[in-house]
């Protein structure tokens, strides 16, 4: 039997879509338990002003379907410090919340384990970002929406890219992660994909360049963080050695966080939402619930935090076998 009566959730980072429907499972499984839910507004912002307010079933009524956030989004500088932290505390205990759910990436799970290694206040946490980089799960919540919304993208440029002969390098977000280059250029067929966990990459693309004979248009797409440089700089690199390519530039940026989520970002996040407040029922504290084999999994914190996930290798080969 838990103690808890009051759950806090709230989404922090990057927004990514099927957020939105993760907060609706959360405040529905809550309340079919006995539980009251309370949404903490702009990440741990908010918890520090106390912009905290209750959540009902209807308040969360007709938002499976939408992107973004309903509780806001944002990444605080205060929370890293010891007396955020505890005015952070102070707000929880005058709103009675006893334990809390975040939705979010890395960072807002390092502050969540900070925070409740040093206050007494359960955390468990929904892996939600679009880049796909967390440890401890195949999917996160936002990634499956993000890569449909590449996959579009990329169809139309290449449209264009036959009509007029050219070569696009196309940008794609993942930080410091190559979930969404590689994913997505596999799906589109681009002709190369540059992400950063793959050293001699820009060899390799000038050998392919080189090599290529009369293939009038390429798609080549770089994630964001490439330690080669982003799509702009590459681009700049390849116009100078190759003269006779017409070469254009497209970054796809904040289109790839925003849109309604995908039916598997809905399942997800439902899923996901669901399980947190049953661990946390079940006295579960520091974990992230994760998906994996297609099932729930219960990774702890620390886990997720510390280690490096990396690419899966069997798709990087695919990859190179199909470009
Ligand atoms: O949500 C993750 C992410 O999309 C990264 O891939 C990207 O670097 C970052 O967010 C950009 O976010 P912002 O513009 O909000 O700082």
């Amino acid at each position: 039997m838990s103690n808890i009566k009051r759950i806090g959730v709230f989404t922090s980072g990057g927004d990514a879509p099927g957020m939105n429907a993760a907060i609706r499972a959360v405040v529905r499984a809550s309340l079919r338990h006995g539980i009251e839910v309370f949404g903490i507004h702009n990440g741990y912002k908010g918890m520090i002003s106390g912009d905290i307010s209750p959540l009902s079933t209807l308040d969360v009524a007709n938002i499976i379907q939408r992107g973004g956030t309903i509780l806001g989004t944002a990444r605080s500088k205060e929370f890293r410090t010891p007396e955020g932290r505890r005015t952070a505390y102070e707000q929880l205990q005058k709103a009675e919340i006893d334990a809390c759910i975040v939705i979010g990436g890395d960072g807002s799970f390092t502050g969540a384990n900070v925070f409740s290694r040093e206050y007494d206040i359960p955390f468990v946490g929904l892996p939600g970002t679009i880049d796909n980089d967390l440890y401890g799960t195949d999917f996160t919540i936002g990634f499956d929406t993000s890569l449909n919304t590449v996959v579009e993208a990329v169809d139309r440029i290449r449209d264009t890219a036959i009509a007029h002969s050219r070569t696009f390098f196309v940008e794609v977000m993942g930080r410091g992660a190559g979930f969404i280059a590689l994913h997505s250029g596999i799906a589109t067929g681009a002709e190369a994909i540059l992400v950063p966990e793959v050293e001699g990459e820009e060899e390799n693309l000038f050998e392919y360049l080189r090599n290529q004979g009369n293939k009038p248009t390429n798609i080549i797409l770089v994630a964001e963080g490439n330690n080669i440089g982003g799509a702009e700089q590459i681009a700049q690199r390849v116009k100078e050695r190759f003269k006779e390519l017409d070469v254009r530039v497209n970054v796809l940026g904040h289109i790839q966080r925003g849109g309604s989520p995908s039916a598997f970002d809905r399942f997800l996040a439902s899923r996901m939402g669901v399980a947190a407040v049953e661990a946390l029922l079940d006295n579960q504290r520091s974990i992230m619930i994760g998906w994996v084999n297609h099932d729930i999994a219960h990774v702890p914190l620390n886990k997720t935090i510390r280690r490096h996930r990396d690419l899966n290798r069997i798709l990087l080969e695919v990859a190179d076998i199909l470009t």
